[in-house]
């Protein structure tokens, strides 16, 4: 029998007890958690990203702001707008949504973003803290792929894992937990040869390859664990980079597009933003 992650229903039941968890701050007197955004120009993806992220903010009662810039911003007011978030204590977390324009230096962004805020985990100081399994901000969806895999009880100790896809915001954080909690992982990306002969050793695959449908049941290890990170638009709508219907009888669970990995992602930005409050406020 095969298991579907749905990430949606994990990611409510985790929503509606940080609303508990922040109605009963607020009620004793704290301020609410915030979580500031900025987005720079007019990358429609990007602005429905944003906007996904600002209602779930208002959902669980964290305040949000949407900071939005024209693409030709320049660089220096960014940075001034982010030092001021920095120096502000009301904000607990910080999120630049990307990709940035070509004419920003993205490194530098990221570096400029308090650490103690830095919500998506990416500045180099969270990223070393993950590579020493020390307690830092680790970037949301690998968060939340872990969150699924703990959920369904999925044995990840001494387990084979296949992570295909290396960037910083996926492939590389995922890899570092599986192998903090103790699986052998495996790294493919776009110019890995025998793809298909590594994916069919997986006890559990993270598909984080951004080509839709590509991995079929000849990819897959009876039996096996896969997670769908993919999110594609087609004609007749959306899919991920896994062929689900072609894979889903030969896996012990699956996630699916959409209502898998996506909702967990945000919900894991709110319990990052939730642990910098805690942090900030309650301590
Ligand atoms: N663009 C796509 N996903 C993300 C994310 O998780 N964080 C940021 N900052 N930008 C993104």
């Amino acid at each position: 029998m095969t298991n579907i992650l749905y990430g949606n229903l994990v990611a409510k039941k985790l929503k509606d007890k940080m609303a508990l968890d922040i109605e009963s701050f607020v009620e004793k007197g704290y301020r609410r958690p915030n979580l500031t955004v900025i987005i720079v120009g007019d990358d429609p993806a990007s602005h429905v990203y944003v906007n996904g992220k600002r209602k779930a903010c208002e959902e669980i009662g964290i305040d949000s702001n949407v900071i939005a810039f024209a693409a030709q911003v320049d660089q220096g007011e960014l940075l001034d707008t982010i030092e001021q978030l920095n120096q502000d204590p009301q904000v607990d977390g910080i999120l630049v949504q990307l990709p940035l324009p070509k004419t920003i230096d993205e490194k530098k962004v990221i570096q400029t973003i308090d650490p103690s805020k830095d919500v998506d985990g990416l500045h180099p100081l969270n990223v070393g803290k993950l590579y020493s399994d020390e307690d830092g901000f680790v970037p949301c969806t690998p968060l939340g792929i872990m969150h699924l895999l703990h959920e369904m009880n999925c044995d990840i100790s001494g387990k084979r894992a296949v992570v295909i896809g290396r960037s910083r915001l996926v492939g590389s954080p995922v890899a570092r937990l599986l192998q903090n909690e103790n699986a052998t992982v495996t790294i493919c990306h776009s110019k890995t040869e025998n793809l298909q002969t590594i994916c069919k050793q997986a006890d559990i695959l993270v598909v984080a390859m951004g080509v839709p449908k590509m991995i079929t049941h000849e990819y897959i290890k009876d039996g096996a664990f896969v997670i769908d990170v993919g999110i594609h638009r087609l004609e007749d709508g959306l899919c991920g980079d896994v062929n689900f219907d072609d894979v889903k009888d030969h896996v012990s669970a699956i996630t699916p597009v959409p209502k898998g990995v996506g909702p967990m992602t945000i919900c894991m930005l709110l319990e990052n933003t939730l642990k910098s409050y805690k942090e900030r406020v309650l301590k």
